[in-house]
């Protein structure tokens, strides 16, 4: 059994539009849509769940119901941050031990088949799997005045994106251990590592950006409108 959880519930506050950007339109289909049509076009997937603001789920489930070609899917209420949004969505889904979880955030809709699929496997082979492309630009680590403390080598610096892929036992413990120990990630295989566990990239591609600010809908649709070609 494999289940993608899409956070969703966050408020879009780079974005700057008055609204929860992943229902914003993306080259005419909003973002939240764009995402979850292409999981569901894809046939080693079994189920969703939506992660929404507990006050949008009625918008989002009414909003669903009319789209076609979706996978089964559920529309639970999230958290003030991701990370909680992600444990809801969790604790919404039941199965076993080696079932396979991933979190895809709602707002990467130009995810590819080819990286969903290696996801799934490497998750199925190593427990503990991410999204990744090389770094391209030179990465600096500052101090708070802004003076740069240390220049990492670029060779061994990876973007991290969605999907991430685990096990339902791995991703699960991890939470666990997490909330009761107040670790807060910024993604999902952070909270993994600390508990120990291997996680390892698979190669992704630079157009699965996350639409993040204003900039990334132009970006955006520029890529829709070179596939569409
Ligand atoms: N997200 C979530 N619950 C939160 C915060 C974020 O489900 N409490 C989701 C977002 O909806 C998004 C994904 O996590 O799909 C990645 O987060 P980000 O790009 O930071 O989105 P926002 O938090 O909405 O944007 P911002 O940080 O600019 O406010
Ligand atoms: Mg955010």
């Amino acid at each position: 059994m494999v289940t993608v959880i899409f956070p969703a519930a966050g408020k879009g506050s780079r974005m700057q539009a008055g609204m929860n950007k992943v229902f914003m339109p993306l080259g005419g289909v909003p973002i939240l849509i764009r995402t979850l049509l292409q999981y569901s076009s894809c046939s080693e997937i079994d189920q969703m769940v939506v992660v929404v603001a507990a006050a949008e789920v009625d918008f989002v489930k009414s909003v669903l119901s009319k789209v076609q070609g979706l996978k089964p899917y559920n529309v639970v209420a999230g958290g003030s941050e991701r990370q909680y949004s992600v444990l809801n969505g969790i604790k919404s889904v039941n199965g076993s031990d080696d079932d396979i979880i991933l979190v895809h955030d709602a707002a990467r809709p130009l995810i590819s088949h080819e990286t969903i699929t290696a996801v799934i496997d490497g998750a199925k082979k190593y427990g503990g799997v991410i999204a990744a492309v090389a770094a391209k630009n030179t990465i600096k680590v500052c101090d708070n005045e802004g003076v740069v403390k240390e220049t990492p080598d670029r060779s061994t610096l990876w973007e991290i994106q969605t999907p991430q892929g685990f096990t339902r036992k791995i991703l699960l413990e991890a939470n666990d251990r997490a909330q009761a120990e107040g670790f807060l990630g910024t993604d999902d295989a952070s909270l993994v590592e600390r508990i120990g566990h291997p996680v390892h990239i698979v190669k992704s591609d630079y157009r699965n950006i996350k639409i993040t600010t204003p900039e990334d809908i132009i970006v955006g649709e520029a890529f829709i409108k070179s596939q569409e070609q």
